[in-house]
């Protein structure tokens, strides 16, 4: 029996990208006590660009697509942000999914696992100013690979996810931070849900 959930949420869109590789290798290894875990691929949402008035309506939205990505998203009580870095920042369809809504993040927890030349910590910190002003509390611990030493490549440029054995006990770490914020903010949603009521 579960009384947290935590979405998995994949950052990246592109074809051929390296993110769903991590987002599956972070749901095969996220285990908790009383925590349920989801893959939510973004690619799956077919988010337009930004295409809603300000503020945006919580569970009111013009666009299906917006109002199915609300749903999704206001089921979880935090988030792991699976996310490339894009330009020395976030991809940009992480940062539309994270614009196209509001009140469904606010009082959640999340945390970051990264990737790139640098681990993705650029896009990583880019991620944690965007988290304030959504009201999420942002754990410490952010797991970082590197494309040169946790991917492999094949003759053709394919690349695999091959991560360092230490990094499942990094992401563990970071579950146990994630849930106990997760937790603890329930009574603040709580009291948001019943003056929304
Ligand atoms: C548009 C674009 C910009 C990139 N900029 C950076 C960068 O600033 N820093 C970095 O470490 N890697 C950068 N990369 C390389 C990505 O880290 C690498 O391609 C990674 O696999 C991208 O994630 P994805 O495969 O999930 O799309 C960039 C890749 C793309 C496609």
């Amino acid at each position: 029996m579960s009384d947290l959930k935590i979405g998995i949420i994949v950052g990246s869109t592109r074809p051929g990208r390296n993110g769903i590789q991590v987002g599956q290798w972070v749901k095969e290894n996220a285990s908790a006590d009383g925590v349920e875990f989801e893959l939510v691929d973004l690619h799956d949402f077919k988010l337009p660009l930004l295409e809603e008035p300000f503020p945006a309506g919580a569970g009111n939205y013009l666009g299906d697509e917006a109002n199915a990505w609300a749903s999704k998203v206001a089921e979880f009580d935090g988030f792991i942000f699976v996310s490339a870095e894009y330009n020395h920042s976030v991809p940009a369809a992480l940062k539309n999914a994270l614009d196209y809504v509001n009140a469904e993040w606010n009082n959640k927890a999340a945390a970051i696992v990264s990737y790139g030349s640098m681990g993705g910590v650029r896009a990583g910190e880019h991620l944690r100013q965007i988290f304030g002003e959504l009201q999420m509390a942002d754990v410490r611990t952010h797991v970082m690979f590197s494309l040169f030493t946790d991917f492999t490549y094949g003759e053709n440029g394919e690349s695999t996810f091959t991560p360092a054995a230490l990094k499942a006990g990094e992401l563990e770490g970071q579950i146990s931070q994630l849930a106990a914020w997760a937790r603890a903010l329930q009574p603040l949603r709580a009291e948001a849900d019943e003056l929304a009521a």
